[in-house]
């Protein structure tokens, strides 16, 4: 009795700590109050989102402290991806015109001048600009590259819908230019450094790695679909690249994925689950390649990404240690002081949830040594074998896990305001809303946690029975193609070759020269890609009954463009 009254005493006194709530009823008030959340922060006619040109996303109306009144490639990409998944699963068609009109407003900014370049110049890697849609030019870690792979991973999800539903001329025509583009960017740049989601450090970054990773294949396919078939091989061996490298981020040795190559953190971060969330494929059942989310290693990652919380926050203090804590971006987060989030904490639910559904798919449950001290959470005594759907051990451990991802969501909620608007972050000490209010990405982490926990599945992108090369190719860095014409006389059985300083051009080796054509003579030609930016010097020779001709000095020399292509028009010195 008295402890009820204490209660409704901090209820009347607004304490912005709510009752604590199951996740069942948690997501029935919160859900509706997320998606409208998630809606008013979107022009032209959001609630909470005035100025915001048609179709942009702000990140938050919050304008001080911090001012987000901006828009972030990334948040809308992840909130138009919800949105699309809402409309081309059938739940709500309604918000057809939101699509079109965030196609619009995306198809705009690609072309926007801005810090980071021009379209063409490595501009759609900006990662924020003004909710007008003009180019933000402040201080900014800059370039983000996982944008345009969120981008066109969104788009490509409206696209297939297109195509199913008849609609392949908008398709091919009017979206596919606006998506090839961010497929292009990807496939060229995926292997130079870039500033993590975090936007704090410049290096590799496992969620970049792994969306550019999944955009690249469904991007391929989505081609294929519609013919467009002229970049696809390129899309397909750098997708392998990626995959490749995306290996290189786990670390066998302490069970976890590293989530980024420099910092000089511990790389324990919630980059890790996004990551693993955001390319789900529930076709790929437990694929370890991919991190799906009940694969080994994600499940193994999961543990260490969520025990590192649970000396860092006050308020987890006397949770035991196979229950759920509050989590938030990385343990040595000192952004606000460092603090639990609620998107970090939906993800940990999301991707236990995105586990349920798969291993009810696939039929079974694997335990392997690497899985293993994340399963012994929840039944101390489990051994490394398959357990069938029909065994006790399943039962027992997929109960167990739902009800510690429930565990998450109602963490959540214990600190979710009684008006349901859900800020950035919580308090650690405290559990009061923190830094931005009304983050349209929280409210999309709640629609997607949500989703997952009612059954829903999103679309397959292509992740299933993908595996990684042996060995990685690196990645040549971006490229332009550069056609060599030289006039030159020959006598029969005499032929021309070009050779030079970069790989491309045999470092000079005569023997191994790359032969020109003489479709149109005496004009010889090639063309070969070369390293933009790149001073390049070459010769030709010629190659006559094993005798080989140099040209004369000095060699030539000329510099690579930035991008496009380059053609040299010589006569035979
Ligand atoms: C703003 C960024 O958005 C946030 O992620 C970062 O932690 C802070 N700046 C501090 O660098
Ligand atoms: C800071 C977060 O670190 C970053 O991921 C996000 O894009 C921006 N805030 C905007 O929400």
């Amino acid at each position: 009795m008295r402890i009820l009254c204490l209660a409704s005493v901090f209820g009347l006194l607004g304490s912005a700590v709510s009752q604590p709530a199951s996740a069942d009823a948690y997501f029935s008030t919160e859900l509706p109050v997320a998606k409208a959340g998630l809606l008013a922060n979107i022009g032209p006619s959001g609630a909470k989102s005035s100025g915001a040109k048609s179709g942009i996303v702000i990140a938050s109306p919050n304008t001080v402290n911090p001012n987000y009144l901006f828009t972030w490639v990334r948040d809308s990409s992840l909130v138009f991806k919800v949105i699309t998944d809402q409309f081309t699963l059938g739940q709500d068609t309604s918000l057809r015109s939101q699509i079109d009109n965030f196609f619009t407003a995306e198809a705009a900014l690609q072309q926007v001048s801005n810090p980071s370049g021009l379209v063409t110049t490595g501009g759609l890697a900006e990662p924020k600009f003004n909710i007008d849609g003009t180019a933000f030019t402040g201080p900014w870690g800059r370039p983000q590259r996982d944008g345009p792979a969120l981008r066109s991973t969104a788009l490509i999800t409206y696209a297939n819908w297109l195509l199913s539903n008849g609609n392949s001329t908008f398709v091919t025509n009017t979206l596919w230019p606006v998506i090839k583009l961010d497929l292009d960017y990807v496939s060229t740049y995926w292997n130079q450094s870039t500033f993590d989601l975090w936007e704090e450090i410049n290096s590799s970054s496992f969620f970049t790695t792994a969306v550019q990773h999944r955009a690249l294949r469904e991007g391929s396919a989505l081609a294929t679909r519609i013919g467009q078939t002229a970049s696809v091989g390129t899309y397909d061996s750098q997708a392998a690249n990626i995959l490749c490298f995306l290996q290189t981020y786990w670390n066998p040795t302490t069970g976890y994925i590293t989530a980024n190559t420099g910092g000089g953190r511990s790389g324990k971060d919630s980059n890790t689950v996004l990551a693993s969330i955001h390319t789900w494929d529930i076709n790929a059942g437990c694929d370890a390649t991919t991190f799906q989310p009940c694969s080994d290693k994600a499940l193994s990652n999961l543990k260490v990404y969520v025990d590192s919380f649970r000396s860092v926050y006050p308020i987890n203090s006397g949770i035991n240690a196979a229950s759920a804590v509050a989590v938030g971006r990385y343990p040595e987060d000192v952004y606000f002081n460092g603090n639990p989030w609620y998107l970090s904490t939906f993800a940990v639910a999301e991707q236990l949830y995105d586990g349920l559904l798969t291993w009810q798919s696939v039929g079974s449950i694997q335990v392997t040594t690497t899985s293993l001290a994340f399963f012994r959470q929840f039944s101390p005594s489990i051994a490394t074998g398959t357990y069938t759907s029909t065994s006790p051990q399943y039962t027992q451990l997929t109960s167990a896990i739902k009800t510690f991802a429930d565990g998450f969501v109602e963490i959540a909620a214990k600190y979710t305001p009684s008006n349901g608007g859900i800020a950035e972050q919580y308090d650690k000490s405290t559990g009061a809303p923190l830094s931005a209010a009304d983050l349209t990405w929280s409210y999309a982490s709640v629609l997607t946690a949500g989703a997952s926990r009612a059954g829903i599945k999103p679309a397959s992108w292509g992740a299933s029975g993908l595996t990684a090369p042996a060995k990685c190719v690196p990645n040549p860095g971006p490229q332009v193609s550069v056609t060599f014409n030289v006039q030159a006389t020959t006598q029969f059985g005499e032929n021309i070759f070009v050779v030079g300083s970069v790989d491309v051009l045999q470092n000079w080796s005569p023997d191994t020269a790359l032969p020109l054509s003489a479709t149109n003579y005496p004009t010889w030609s090639l063309t070969v890609n070369l390293p933009a930016n790149t001073n390049i010097q070459y010769k030709y020779i010629r190659k006559f009954n094993g005798q080989v001709t140099w040209e004369s000095d000095p060699n030539n020399s000329f510099n690579t463009p930035a991008t496009g292509g380059f053609t040299l028009n010589d006569s035979w010195r």
